[in-house]
């Protein structure tokens, strides 16, 4: 972390019900390239402080009560980018993991990668199925990282997973319904969010968690990624807890 959070912040300001705090927290951390490009800097060098902004945040779930996070690091769509950031994504992606994984695994973070794992880089890879292993058992916070994640990518995946079954006569059409279908997903095991948020002001979820996301809270901040901090991080928090979640129902 670049620098100590301010005091105050260490733990859940006093305005937060912590009764009424999100399981889980949902993160597009978009606006890396525009961060650096206002201070005339390169893209990458927004990306390397958006990866300082996120190890606080974590940390951040963490001090103040927050089971599980999840972040947004490269969509299926990202490859589509000029191929020297993304190698410096794979990059930067496999040397904060190496550099960070001693400490999750101290801190008892239980990581996870989902997305289309397989087309990462054979280092890259090994790092996470590493990082998967070492913490697998661990008990705190449930970190997940979406790497080569598409929702589109998602759903078809698991719909021939299941069709394969159905094929094979290990399943019959009718046995399928949305607790099967969520067992095939990359999240699985992982509760839906209950907060998304996303830094940049861009108002889209650019194919993220689209059958996880049916009932999230939607923030959207015209912050940029690298800015995002704890200060940002409670005025979320504070408009989520002013939210009315009805999930399709009327007040009785
Ligand atoms: C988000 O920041 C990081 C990734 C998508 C990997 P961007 O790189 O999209 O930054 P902007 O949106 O161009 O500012
Ligand atoms: C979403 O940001 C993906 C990640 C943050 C990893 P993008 O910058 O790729 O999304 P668009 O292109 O603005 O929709
Ligand atoms: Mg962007």
């Amino acid at each position: 972390m670049s620098v100590e959070p301010p005091v105050t912040l260490q733990q859940l300001p006093a305005d937060l019900d912590k009764n009424r705090l999100p399981k889980h927290v949902a993160v597009i951390m978009d606006g890396n390239g525009r961060w650096a490009k206002n201070q005339g800097k390169p893209r990458i060098v927004g990306h390397q402080k958006g990866a300082d902004t996120l190890k606080d945040l974590l940390r951040c779930c963490k001090d103040w009560g927050i089971p599980a996070l999840t972040a947004y690091a490269f969509s299926t769509e990202n490859w589509g980018r000029p191929r020297t950031e993304v190698q410096f994504l794979m990059t930067l992606f496999e040397r904060v993991l190496r550099r960070e994984l001693q400490e999750m695994k101290q801190e008892n973070v239980k990581i996870r990668f989902v997305g289309n794992l397989l087309d990462l880089p054979d280092s890259l890879r090994q790092e996470i199925d590493r990082s998967m292993a070492d913490t697998q058992d661990n008990q705190g916070i449930q970190f997940t990282v979406a790497t080569n994640y598409g929702g589109r990518h998602e759903i078809i995946q698991a719909c021939r997973a299941i069709a394969s079954k159905v094929e094979h006569g290990y399943l019959k059409t009718a046995q399928i319904d949305e607790e099967l279908f969520e067992q095939h997903l990359y999240t699985q095991g992982i509760p839906h969010p209950d907060l998304l948020i996303r830094t940049s002001g861009e108002m889209r979820i650019s194919n993220f968690l689209l059958w996880q996301m049916a009932y999230a809270e939607i923030y959207v901040t015209p912050t940029l990624w690298p800015d995002f901090n704890r200060v940002e991080f409670h005025k979320a928090l504070a408009t989520y807890q002013q939210r009315e979640r009805r999930f399709g129902k009327v007040q009785s």
